[in-house]
């Protein structure tokens, strides 16, 4: 990626970069690749809640998911029809819930028994039908970091299969609920697609148990986790969606009247933006030497939480002669490091390093920890 480097001279790090020109094309690619009019993105808004990267997202007339009332409300200032809107969450209190049935939400994504007859008696209240898809924990192993698989058994996302059939026949049995569809999310960073094979197989095989019981539902949903390239993000700045919705198109057996719907975050905003920072230091130990940057883990904190890599650019002066550093940030915790052993041109103080693919769970994930300031943000 070649960075305006002019233009970021004059602005106080660190701060995240996103350049909308990238943003706009992995946008148009991913329309492209849906390639049928059944199929539904929804943004993630989790992975990015900036205004400036959700406006193109807008434009292109997508959904968005939600997992938090601020996110819906988030959602619908920003301007996106709330009938677009999906909300999940395994906790959603009942001021959350009232608040999108107030706005009218498109679907919520009910994670469990009691969630279900909350928003029934808070639906029936108001007068009004919540339409509901159920969260179906379908037992499939992501293979991807165990703090973001989420569709294993054995942890608190969705409805337990074994429940499954109890808990529809509830959801069509009380008042203020239209039960819609079934969703399912299976983890996050997936860059093999088998899993997204098996779940399609688990999906079919549900929809032929219900539909001989006589039920069908008219929306499928099944969520996001498409990966990026984390290590070379300029082999791969926009992701295989290609791949990715063949899968769907080739193993899920949706009828003609069914919606199936996406959730995808951090394949839509991860590669377009970076998190510009300065070298405040750079410190010579005994057999190390570090760079020290004034971004820290509360403005990029998946290094610290998932030990993720985000690969580290040297923008001052990337033809410089290399030299191996620890990259670590000035906060008081030993996991405030973003790269060890890491070479790169030559850095001095004052130098400015980009961390790259950064636009998904960067801003945020930031925290003011250490009563830091939070990143600021520019697009162009
Ligand atoms: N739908 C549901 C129900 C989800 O839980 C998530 C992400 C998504 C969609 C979007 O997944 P994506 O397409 O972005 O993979 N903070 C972690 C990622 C957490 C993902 C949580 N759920 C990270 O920085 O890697």
């Amino acid at each position: 990626m070649k960075f305006p480097i002019d233009r970021f001279q004059s602005i106080r790090t660190p701060f995240y970069y996103y350049d909308l020109d990238l943003l706009s094309r992995t946008v148009a690619e991913a329309a492209a690749q849906t390639g049928d009019s059944r199929y539904h993105i929804h943004y993630a808004l989790k992975a990015n809640a900036n205004p400036l990267v959700l406006a193109p997202i807008r434009e292109a007339g997508w959904g968005v998911d939600c997992v938090s009332g601020n996110e819906v409300e988030a959602a619908v200032v920003n301007g996106f029809s709330p009938d677009s809107i999906v909300f999940a969450g395994v906790g959603k209190t009942d001021e959350e819930i009232n608040y999108a049935l107030g706005v009218g939400i498109g679907c919520f994504n009910v994670e469990s028994l009691p969630e279900l007859e909350v928003i029934s008696e808070l639906a029936s209240a108001r007068g009004v039908t919540a339409k509901v898809a159920l969260r179906v924990n379908p037992d499939i192993d992501a293979h991807t970091h165990h703090y973001i698989t989420t569709g294993l058994n054995e942890n608190k996302f969705g409805i337990d299969l074994r429940m499954l059939d109890d808990v529809v026949d509830k959801a069509l049995a009380l008042p203020g609920i239209k039960l819609v569809g079934l969703h399912f999310h299976i983890g996050s960073q997936l860059t093999d697609m088998e899993p997204y094979r098996m779940l399609c197989d688990k999906i079919n095989e549900l929809q032929a148990h219900f539909a001989e019981k006589g039920i069908t539902f008219s929306s499928i949903n099944v969520g996001g986790g498409l990966g990026i390239n984390y290590e070379n993000p300029d082999a791969d700045p926009i992701p295989d969606f290609k791949s990715y919705f063949e899968i769907f198109r080739e193993n899920l057996e949706l009828g003609e009247n069914q919606q199936l719907h996406f959730e995808l975050g951090r394949s839509i905003v991860a590669q377009c933006g970076s998190l510009i920072s300065r070298v405040i230091y750079v410190k010579k130990g005994v057999e190390k030497q570090f760079a020290i940057i004034d971004a820290g883990m509360s403005d990029l904190l998946r290094p610290a939480l998932y030990g993720a890599h985000h690969k580290i650019e040297n923008i001052s002066s990337p033809d410089a002669k290399e030299e191996v550093y620890d990259v670590v940030g000035p906060i008081c915790e030993s996991s405030d490091v973003f790269g060890k052993d890491e070479k790169l041109p030559a850095l001095h103080r004052g130098s400015l390093v980009a961390l790259r693919s950064a636009g998904a769970y960067g801003e945020t994930m930031a925290s003011r920890y250490n009563l830091r300031a939070l990143p600021s943000s520019i697009a162009f």
